[in-house]
């Protein structure tokens, strides 16, 4: 079926099959920062946005997105870098795998929260994983890219 999704800004019409997922429709039309790791729901890695949303691609099915405005990282080049320089200041920069799908989050709570606990911090990115060393490094660049102690 043909459905329309307005892409980072860019209007875009796609057939897709009724059992096909955001996460390869995405990618299947250059969107290859969204990526597919645990694909039960779980790490994090396929996070975009559904209007303005962050949402998991590996569980939504295309259909869903028919008619809506869809965000990668490709469409936050200017947010990602400005906080990727700041991980980079932490020492927080790893093997990068997990950064998309975190790096969406990460800038969807600025958006959200304001002057965010290091409790509700680490409640808005559960669900996003990173295999690397741990996550006091990301702790310590999200504080600092919020404005908060
Ligand atoms: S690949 Fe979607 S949550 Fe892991
Ligand atoms: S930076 Fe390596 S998995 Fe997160």
């Amino acid at each position: 079926m043909l459905i329309t999704m307005n892409i980072n800004g860019k209007k875009v019409d796609i057939d897709v099959t009724a059992d096909e997922y955001l996460v390869d429709t995405l990618r299947r039309v250059g969107n290859l920062s969204v990526k597919r790791g645990c694909d039960t729901g779980c790490c994090g890695l396929c996070s975009i946005w559904i209007d303005g949303k962050p949402t998991l691609s590996c569980s939504t099915l295309s259909v869903r997105a028919n008619k809506k405005n869809i965000t990668t990282i490709e469409g936050l080049q200017e947010e990602a870098s400005e906080f990727a320089e700041i991980l980079v200041k932490e020492g927080a920069e790893q093997c990068g795998f997990c950064s998309p799908g975190f790096i969406m989050t990460v800038i969807a709570m600025k958006k959200e929260l304001e002057n965010p606990t290091e409790e509700e911090i680490k409640h808005y990115l559960t669900g996003n994983l990173c295999r690397c060393t741990g996550y006091m490094g990301q702790l310590r660049a999200i504080k600092t890219y919020m404005g908060v102690k």
